[in-house]
């Protein structure tokens, strides 16, 4: 639906964007994630056309539009700033692009009432000043804004890092409800590695200006491709050589390659072993307990180094700080990454 072709962003000298090379489908919800001044938004900005590549093309439904003037581009963008003009009313926001369209009064205002109800805007609210609204509702008349103008592609960038942890996680299955509603293709930028799991149905995880790995969230946070991908996704334990070398020796499947660097991620070491694969024993100290409620998190001594390991809490756990305990890990969760 939308292709990014070899694409390379410069600002003067600087290369802040390479090689990236990406495919989004029709109706899918893609998101960037990487770290802070990784190219999230810049790379944002040129399919939105306020930046034009160094090199390489951007294809909308098979036409080539790195050329094409953003507003004529039907593609709509949510910041993280809202963006809206705050002395004027919610209504006028959300009607903003339909007047300078020149649409119809009527069906300026059958489209706004629409706009509002998918976003979940009180009607009596239209009249309001959005600077009166909290954020979660600014952020809402921002994503109707964006949306009245039927764009064939929506960009969001960050849209909910200004509000507040509890709404963030309210809104993040909301704005999941309306791209599903509407069917529309959306392409979310973000730095939080949560939200990008829960929301998309794909991934392009970017690391200072490239593409580390695309993939659906569970093969991006089970079989991540590098260690960038590993460490920056979830929770995990490099494992030191000492232990890595008993894996090696009492692991009948899969042997590792000591000169590589090898991850598990907490909640992969068990405390039980599995039925039906092989995991190999290994004895721990418990350093350090905890509790966090329905899970917990102990830092158990291995060979003279710390892992730490994610348990839930149920009526059988009972771990207690200083003991000996045994742990299972089966290999296949080891991920093994070159120097
Ligand atoms: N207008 C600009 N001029 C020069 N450098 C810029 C400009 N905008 C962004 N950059 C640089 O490009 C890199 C990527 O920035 P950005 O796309 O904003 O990252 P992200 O959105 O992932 O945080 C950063 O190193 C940033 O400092
Ligand atoms: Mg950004």
């Amino acid at each position: 639906m939308i292709e990014l072709n070899d694409i390379e962003i410069r600002y003067g000298d600087y290369v802040a964007v390479k090689d990236v090379n990406i495919d989004v489908k029709e109706g899918e919800f893609f998101t960037f994630l990487g770290p802070s001044g990784c190219g999230k938004t810049t790379i944002l900005r040129s399919i939105a056309g306020f930046i034009k590549p160094y090199s390489g093309n951007v294809i909308l439904e098979g036409k080539d539009i790195t050329n094409v003037a953003p507003e004529k581009r039907q593609i709509g963008m949510v910041f993280q700033s809202y963006a809206l003009f705050p002395t004027m009313t919610v209504f006028d926001n959300i009607s903003y692009g339909l007047k300078i369209m020149k649409m119809p009064k009527d069906e300026i205002h059958k489209k706004v009432i629409e706009m509002a109800n998918l976003v979940e805007i009180k009607e009596e609210h239209l009249k309001r000043n959005v600077s009166e609204l909290s954020g979660g509702q600014q952020q809402r008349v921002a994503i109707a804004r964006a949306l009245a103008k039927d764009p064939k592609l929506i960009l969001f960038d960050e849209p909910l890092s200004n509000l507040d942890a509890k709404l963030r996680k309210q809104l993040r299955q909301e704005m999941k409800d309306i791209q599903r509603k509407t069917g529309m293709t959306a392409i979310y930028v973000t730095h939080d590695q949560e939200e990008a799991l829960e929301m998309s149905d794909r991934i392009a995880v970017f690391n200072k200006g490239r593409v580390e790995q695309i993939g659906k969230p569970l093969e991006i946070y089970d079989r991540s491709k590098t260690e960038f991908v590993c460490t920056f996704i979830g929770e995990s334990n490099k494992i030191g050589k000492e232990l890595l070398n008993y894996i090696n020796e009492n692991s009948s499947t899969v042997k590792f390659d000591s000169n590589k660097n090898h991850y598990i991620r907490n909640e992969k070491i068990l405390l039980h072993p599995l039925q039906d694969r092989e995991t190999v024993k290994v004895k721990g100290k418990v350093e350090r307990l905890m509790y966090e409620g329905a899970y917990s998190h102990y830092i158990i001594n291995v060979f003279g180094s710390d892992l730490t390991i994610l348990q839930k809490n149920d009526s059988t756990t009972n771990i207690n700080l200083n003991e000996e305990i045994d742990l299972y890990i089966n290999p296949e969760d080891i991920l093994e990454y070159e120097v």
